[in-house]
């Protein structure tokens, strides 16, 4: 594409030079290339704002410098921040100086966190980043490696390239920070209850976004200035699968985690340090609790995130196996947030059932009625709305008002089928940025594609209501075959109703119960199979 002077003059950026040159002129020293990004950028309406040293540790050389982009960018891509631009002196580039790009942004000059421009002298930089782009959560793009008199054309294309290769909806991975969206109400809740003392469970059906939403809460909560905060988060999905393991390694691991935090924040670690190798629960207890005594008089407050606890309770056909250990841990988890005011804990899963059944392996359950249970809602239509627009931003893709719409009905509140959804009409999309406006006609012809791609998928997250609610599960079935029982099922099951509407598998809608999408993609599976 050749750009014509006109093209990028709209809102062009204009700088007022006496206040910068000077700043600028120590980057154009240590990298002459630079002056051409300059000419290139000002060909784009776009300018340098600022540049400096990097501020990194070890990386003398280096500099780094801040782009404004003009109205034109900034519309088309989202782009309303200033850009980071990194040169770096080093003649092979490394993924750990791309993974480090996000430590240049200064909270008292907010730049955009989802693209970096970068030059280096290796020539291979452009490459490098292709390979890596999956590795971080934001993108780099290769400035130009020399001065060339289409340096405006190749910003241009790179900078397009990039944003209109990648798929943000493509995420499997939790999502914090910029990335996660919506459920503004559910983290206020459950923050007030963390911060009221009191223990919460947070539920819901897979890949409904519980892991992020916890990995959230863990974010913010460390940011807060105030007091020391040790969040320490834990999936227990990962715990070897034979049970007599679990609770050492699961106290080994809990052990090592809270060590590295307290370390990063120069705290107390005496006690957990003295630890025993292979502890037992009690030595585990004891240590913690006498930690949380010291560190509490310099206002640190301990939070435990357990996630996915039913890898640690077992399905509904273990509750009667002999597993006392578990039930120790669990009561010395409570004694530890009863005795200390600084420690809470907060557990995640799918099955809410550790809070709500008295027994547990035959014993008391410890956590029976002790927490405050909250189930994830399934997101609003404006807030599915808000993940496929703010995303569509960042790849210059557009949604109009009713193919977003028609997304949000189709994904009905789960957010896993709505970003895989949109994730295929985006495969189908050409990358000329004119044509990047997704219509109903362009999603519906991608409908039955992706259907086919998740069917799979959806099929086996409901296979886990059978293993953890059994009952719900062959409720599920009769109303998929016969969506006219609904009102017989609901006076005889009013309790599995309840459930299948927390787990967002039913809802309840002002025109009665029903299926959710997730629920009725399973019949349809099904049907489609016989
Ligand atoms: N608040 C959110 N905003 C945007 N996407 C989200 C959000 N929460 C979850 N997701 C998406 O859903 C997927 C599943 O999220 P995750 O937290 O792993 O769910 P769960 O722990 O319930 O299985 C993630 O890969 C992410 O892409
Ligand atoms: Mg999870």
């Amino acid at each position: 594409m050749k750009i014509e002077p006109t093209d990028f003059a709209d809102g062009a950026v204009n700088v007022r030079l006496q206040k910068l040159q000077g700043h600028l002129n120590g980057l154009f020293t240590a990298f002459p290339v630079a002056t051409s990004h300059r000419a290139a950028l000002r060909k784009l309406g776009s300018d340098f704002v600022y540049a400096a040293p990097s501020p990194l540790a070890n990386d003398r050389g280096s500099w780094m410098a801040l782009v404004r982009f003009g109205s034109v960018i900034e519309r088309r891509f989202g782009l309303t921040r200033e850009l980071i631009a990194y040169y770096s002196p080093h003649a092979d580039l490394q993924l750990r100086t791309y993974q480090r790009l996000d430590e240049l942004i200064d909270p008292r000059r907010p730049a955009t966190p989802d693209v970096f421009l970068l030059w280096t002298p290796d020539p291979m930089t452009a490459a490098k980043l292709d390979d890596w782009s999956s590795r971080a959560a934001y993108v780099a793009v290769a400035l130009p490696r020399i001065e060339s008199a289409t340096n405006a054309e190749e910003i241009w294309a790179n900078i397009v390239n990039r944003l209109t290769t990648t798929n943000l909806y493509d995420q499997t991975l939790p999502v914090t920070g910029r990335d996660f969206f919506g459920r503004q109400a559910t983290l206020k809740e459950l923050t007030s209850h963390l911060t009221a003392g009191r223990v919460s469970g947070v539920f819901g059906f897979r890949k409904t976004g519980k892991t992020s939403l916890v990995k959230e809460l863990g974010r913010r909560v460390a940011s807060r200035q105030d007091t020391h905060q040790i969040f320490v988060l834990r999936d227990l999905e990962t715990l070897p699968s034979a049970e007599l393991d679990q609770v050492p390694n699961l106290l080994e691991d809990l052990r090592v985690n809270l060590l590295a935090e307290l370390r990063s924040q120069g705290l107390r670690t005496y006690e957990l340090v003295e630890l025993p190798h292979k502890p037992t629960v009690s030595d585990f207890r004891r240590a913690l609790h006498t930690l949380l005594a010291h560190i509490n008089k310099s206002d640190v407050n301990v939070i435990l995130a357990l996630d996915e606890i039913e890898s640690l309770v077992g399905p509904a056909s273990a509750r009667d196996n002999d597993r006392p250990e578990v039930v120790e841990l669990l009561g010395a988890l409570r004694a530890l947030v009863q005795e200390n005011p600084n420690f809470n804990v907060v557990v995640s899963g799918l099955t809410s059932s550790i809070l709500e059944e008295g027994q547990l392996f035959s014993r008391e359950n410890p956590f029976f009625a002790w927490a405050s249970t909250m189930f994830l809602p399934r997101l609003t239509n404006v807030e599915s709305k808000d993940i496929l627009v703010r995303l569509g931003e960042r790849m210059a893709i557009i949604w109009d008002d009713e193919s977003a719409l028609r997304a949000a009905e189709i994904a009905d509140g789960h957010v896993f089928l709505l970003r895989t959804l949109a994730a295929k009409v985006v495969q189908t999309l050409p990358s000329e940025l004119t044509a990047r406006t997704i219509t109903v006609d362009i999603l519906e012809n991608s409908q039955k594609r992706w259907r086919r791609s998740v069917a799979g998928h959806v099929r086996e997250m409901l296979e886990s209501v059978s293993r953890y609610y059994p009952d719900e599960h062959s409720l599920l079935d009769l109303l998929i075959e016969d969506p006219l029982q609904f009102e017989i099922i609901e006076e005889q099951f009013p309790s599995q109703i309840e459930h299948l509407i927390q787990l967002g598998l039913v809802v309840d809608a002002p025109e009665g119960l029903r299926l959710t999408a997730l629920a009725a993609f399973h019949g349809r599976g099904l049907s489609g199979l016989q």
